[in-house]
């Protein structure tokens, strides 16, 4: 299959997924049901989903469905951290995926919760599905994407960026909390793809991680500088916020010519780092180029 075509197989596989792992929309309390769907069906790239396929579909022998489980676990919290990204108390943004922001279409109360509920439901969604060969796979799928979401991975770069408004960060600094604030999420993507069916060796395993990291802190230099040089429409979400409340970026610590070069830079690394596994790293190596030149 060609990228392009096997791009929209995985979207449209993951949109079916996630349908059915979300609580119907009438069962109550059917607005906070609502919300979450809301939230997660209809609008997004999927990249961690299309991460997670494209590194167990490859690496591993796992099923399909095994996948799109995993997929969906990491899509919940992606989801549940837009949400929270949104609300007046972090970016006050209105604008999401082309649609109004969770707290405008319902209420703050309503987007907190779910948020809550969704990044529940990810945990649970892998605790009731086989999603590794082995129990000890299983359980490591957990702890990796509850290690990615907390306090030293999503959270955690959440809090920095929130207390870094209005400051300069040196480079040190602006890198720590981007690998944390997106990089934790889109590495275990690839990681817990990687840990799906058939265990995956060692030398693999550090391949695939080193890509791993060098795509997560590219995803949110693109991101730095998407908002920074694209418009409203074409993101679905405001451009200009990071410049307006004055959040330190790699646009603003670099400018706009260097911050696209760094994302060269980091773009070489991963293909380096996918050099030795031949083919079968192609799914991969054209998700990089794919994080690299988006226009959203
Ligand atoms: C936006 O993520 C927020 C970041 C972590 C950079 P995406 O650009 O992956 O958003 P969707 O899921 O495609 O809407
Ligand atoms: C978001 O970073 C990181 C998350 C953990 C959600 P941004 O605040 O830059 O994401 P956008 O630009 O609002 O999508
Ligand atoms: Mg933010
Ligand atoms: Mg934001
Ligand atoms: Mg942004």
């Amino acid at each position: 299959m060609k990228f392009p075509d096997w791009l929209t197989y995985i979207q449209q596989r993951t949109e079916t997924a996630l349908q059915a792992v979300l609580p119907a929309a009438n069962l109550a309390p059917d607005r906070l049901h609502e919300a979450m769907r809301y939230a997660v069906l209809g609008g997004g790239k999927r990249v961690r989903a299309l991460l997670v396929h494209g590194a167990g579909g490859s690496f591993t022998h796992a099923r399909p469905e095994q996948l799109d489980r995993a997929a969906c676990a990491v899509e919940l919290i992606h989801a549940y951290s837009l949400i929270h990204d949104d609300l007046p108390c972090m970016d006050d943004d209105k604008l999401r995926r082309g649609k109004p922001t969770v707290h405008v279409e319902y209420d703050e109360a309503t987007a907190l919760l779910a948020g809550d509920a969704l990044q529940t439901l990810a945990f649970q969604a892998l605790a009731e599905y086989s999603v590794s060969a082995t129990v000890a796979g299983q359980i490591e799928t957990i702890q990796l994407l509850a290690q990615a979401a907390g306090s030293h991975g999503m959270a955690g770069g959440q809090a920095i960026d929130i207390a870094s408004a209005g400051q300069e960060l040196t480079r040190e600094e602006l890198e720590f909390m981007h690998v944390r604030k997106t990089g934790a999420l889109i590495r275990a993507a690839v990681l817990i793809g990687s840990r799906a069916g058939e265990g995956v060796n060692d030398d693999r395993r550090r391949r695939l991680d080193l890509y791993a990291k060098r795509v997560g802190l590219l995803y949110q230099v693109v991101d730095d500088i998407l908002d920074a040089a694209s418009d409203t429409a074409t993101l679905g979400k405001t451009a200009g916020k990071d410049a307006s409340r004055g959040k330190p970026t790699y646009v603003s610590l670099l400018g706009l010519p260097e911050a696209r070069r760094f994302a060269e830079e980091l773009l070489a690394e991963a293909h380096d780092a996918l050099a030795p596994l031949g083919e079968r790293a192609d799914r991969l190596r054209e998700l990089a180029d794919f994080i690299a030149h988006r226009a959203s």
